[in-house]
């Protein structure tokens, strides 16, 4: 039966460390001088995103041609969606080419489900409208291990539009899974109704978001998806919701802030955060490279 990875819930605590014990070699892999292996020497790895990405796409591709795959870039911009051609017809005709994976990102909530149930080859979800970013989620599970050794027993908030993202929402199910206390904070207006069904606790000011913190998930504004109006300016957010080096003083010792990428830099955090030593987005890059190749090993080993 073919592996497709299309959101977190339903990924077992036990399939989440093997994913992750698995990463823990290839990120010496990615760290080495040789990039260069056969593991996957044969199959073939597509990527097809209809939505703007740098680390995920990026990411995907390298890791499917360290570990000696083949890689088909589909540029949507040119390809012939621009012509009306469907979802199910495009992947359909990906995978009639010999394709092993599709990696999809895609505006529509849905949208890589719905390919994964009509096509034989595999399919990995690296993002799908608000739904779902399972590898974004898995990566920063692997960051978060790396660190301190464990998830279990951790305090993670996550700060922003938590309403919007479908990063805090895969995040929130695979922290919960591995044991971790979630806890949300953003203006009212992207803190999602009735929160805590799932799973998580709402702070109620920036000083108890940060205060008990092991680490701390900012998250991008999404222009793109949210409507205008729900916060007042950049400046107020920065002023109210934004992280910084004094701010993550309150947070526990060793604390750490994380951030999907890419940062508003002086909104979600401040520019001195992103140069401060307590800030892991470039690790987390590093980290998804490594997490993305474990899991198309898992995807296509047996
Ligand atoms: N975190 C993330 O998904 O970044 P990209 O949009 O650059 O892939």
């Amino acid at each position: 039966m073919k592996r497709d990875f299309l959101c977190m819930q339903g990924v077992s605590a036990d399939t989440l460390t093997k994913l992750m014990d698995d990463a823990v070699g290839m990120k010496k892999i990615v760290l080495s001088g040789d990039k260069s292996r056969d593991i996957l020497k044969g199959k073939t790895v597509a990527t097809l995103f209809y939505e703007n990405s740098t680390r995920t796409r990026c990411s995907f591709e390298d890791a499917a041609k360290y570990l000696g795959a083949t890689v088909t870039v589909v540029d949507v911009s040119t390809s012939s969606v621009q012509k009306g051609e469907s979802i199910l017809d495009t992947g359909r005709t990906i995978e009639a080419m010999g394709t092993d994976v599709i990696v999809i990102r895609h505006s529509a909530s849905g949208a890589p489900k719905y390919l994964a149930d009509n096509v034989k080859c595999s399919v990995i979800n690296a993002g799908d409208g608000l739904h779902a970013h399972p590898t974004q989620a898995l990566l920063d599970l692997f960051t978060i291990r790396e660190k301190f050794g464990r998830v279990e027993g951790l305090t993670v908030t996550i700060i922003g539009d938590v309403k919007h993202s479908r990063v805090a929402r895969s995040n929130i199910v695979s922290l919960t899974t591995m044991g971790a206390k979630v806890r949300v904070y953003g203006p009212p207006t992207m803190i999602p109704v009735a929160a805590e069904r799932l799973g998580c606790e709402v702070c109620t000011s920036i000083e108890d978001a940060f205060r008990g913190s092991d680490v701390i998930m900012g998250l991008r504004i999404q222009l793109e998806r949210q409507q205008k109006g729900l916060f007042p300016s950049y400046g107020e957010y920065a002023r109210f919701f934004g992280v910084n080096p004094e701010r993550m003083k309150l947070a526990n010792k060793g604390a750490i802030a994380m951030h999907p990428g890419p940062v508003n830099r002086g909104v979600e955090f401040s520019y001195a955060l992103c140069e401060d030593e307590c800030c892991y987005k470039d690790v987390q890059v590093t980290n998804g490279l490594a997490t993305r190749m474990a899991l198309l090993k898992w995807i296509l080993e047996d």
